[in-house]
């Protein structure tokens, strides 16, 4: 596989901004990036600092909105995009119940644009690979595992709309014969996450002391993945899936949020106690549970192991120690998020 323009959307968020790290660091990815991100609240420029000086002839950012298929169009055409790696999504579930008509439009109605201007351009276009989610699938009682072929059963309204991208991009592929792939992932931590999903903000909050808000009975269960390992799947993907083809991704680490939330708090008490003496267990503080939270996810990634060979490699032990680690040392990124700074910078550079 060939690639010379690969437009990543949502490069600046938590998964796109490491993935495009990763990607310009591999000796098998030799063409460019075209970074194609609106910068919502959760874009931040900062994730990818430093990166247009590295790497010049090979990084560009265009600021758009995947919801616009004008623009879509328009730089499909100026960039010769012949491959998308689609990531840009609102993607937290607390704010799809609080405000879900931006998930509709970002994650049907952008995906759709996408598909429509990779259509467009269909001569010489090689892959539209599609990041989805587990949360798709609905919840598991204790026992089982979700398949390729689990039945879509969505519960909240991000997991609605990223099921129905899902299977918009699917359809495409079948009807269109479009190159597509699709992933769906477990839960990522790692550097660069937003502090508004659980194991960042449970990281700041127990540092400064805050209370740590939990829901429900702190027993629902997720499976947790690097960031760093998910790129990686999503690269072995792109390279050798097939096409039309769905696979799962998993990290083999299934954990109840309470055992997570107990963990975070002893690492942080172990590196510097808190003023006051008291074990930052004692913030934990149960809240209202989530309406319609899903209790539990695992993953089965066989297919992904089996017919391309990929393993996760960091055990969550050593990942949440190094994210721990680096949440402490880049407190510079963490204070101009906390403070919406980059929002200013956005305003200065793009004259709004
Ligand atoms: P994120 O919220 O950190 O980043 C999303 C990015 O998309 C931001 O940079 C934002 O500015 C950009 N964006 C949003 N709306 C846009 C629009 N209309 N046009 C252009 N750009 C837009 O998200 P993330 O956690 O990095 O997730 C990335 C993808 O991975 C999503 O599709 C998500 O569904 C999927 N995913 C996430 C996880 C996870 O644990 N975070 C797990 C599995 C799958
Ligand atoms: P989150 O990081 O929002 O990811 P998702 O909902 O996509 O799985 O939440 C992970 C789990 O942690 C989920 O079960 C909800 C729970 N949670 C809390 O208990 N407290 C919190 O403050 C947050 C943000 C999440």
């Amino acid at each position: 596989m060939n690639i010379q323009n690969l437009m990543v959307t949502g490069g600046c968020g938590f998964i796109g901004s490491n993935f495009i790290r990763y990607l310009l660091g591999r000796a098998d990815f030799t063409g460019r990036i075209i970074n194609v991100d609106t910068l919502t609240y959760a874009g931040n420029p900062d994730n990818l600092k430093g990166i247009e000086n590295d790497y010049p002839d090979r990084y560009l950012f265009e600021r758009a909105d995947i919801c616009d298929l004008g623009r879509m169009e328009e730089i499909f055409s100026r960039h010769g995009i012949d491959a998308v790696c689609h990531f840009a999504a609102e993607s937290h579930v607390d704010r799809s119940i609080k405000d879900p008509g931006a998930f509709i439009y970002t994650n049907i109605v952008g995906t759709f644009n996408l598909l429509e201007a990779a259509r467009a351009h269909a001569e010489g276009f090689v892959l539209f690979h599609h990041i989805s989610t587990d949360e798709v699938y609905g919840s598991l009682g204790p026992e089982g595992l979700f398949t390729e072929t689990t039945p879509y059963s969505p519960n909240s309204p991000y997991s609605a709309a990223k099921a129905s991208s899902d299977h918009l991009v699917r359809a495409y592929g079948a009807t269109y014969g479009l190159p597509i792939t699709v992933s769906n992932c477990s839960n990522n931590y790692g550097n660069y996450q937003f502090p508004e999903k659980l194991i960042p903000l449970i990281v700041l909050n127990a540092k400064e002391g805050e209370k740590l808000p939990v829901y429900g009975d702190g027993r629902n269960v997720r499976d947790w993945l690097y960031v760093e390992d998910h790129c990686d799947a999503i690269w072995t993907i792109m390279r050798s899936g097939r096409r039309g083809e769905t696979y799962n991704i998993g990290g083999n680490m299934e954990m109840e949020n309470i055992t997570i939330v107990e963990m975070i708090c002893d690492i942080l008490d172990e590196i510097e106690g808190l003023s006051t003496g008291a074990p930052r267990r004692d913030l934990i503080t149960f809240v209202k549970d989530r309406p319609g939270h899903d209790r539990r996810y695992a993953i089965d990634f066989t297919k992904l192991r089996e017919e391309l060979g990929w393993m996760p490699s960091e055990s969550f032990e050593s990942g949440i120690r190094k994210t721990i680690s680096w949440y402490l040392e880049n407190s510079e990124w963490v204070r101009r998020v906390k403070n919406n700074e980059y929002h200013s910078w956005i305003s200065k550079q793009y004259g709004e």
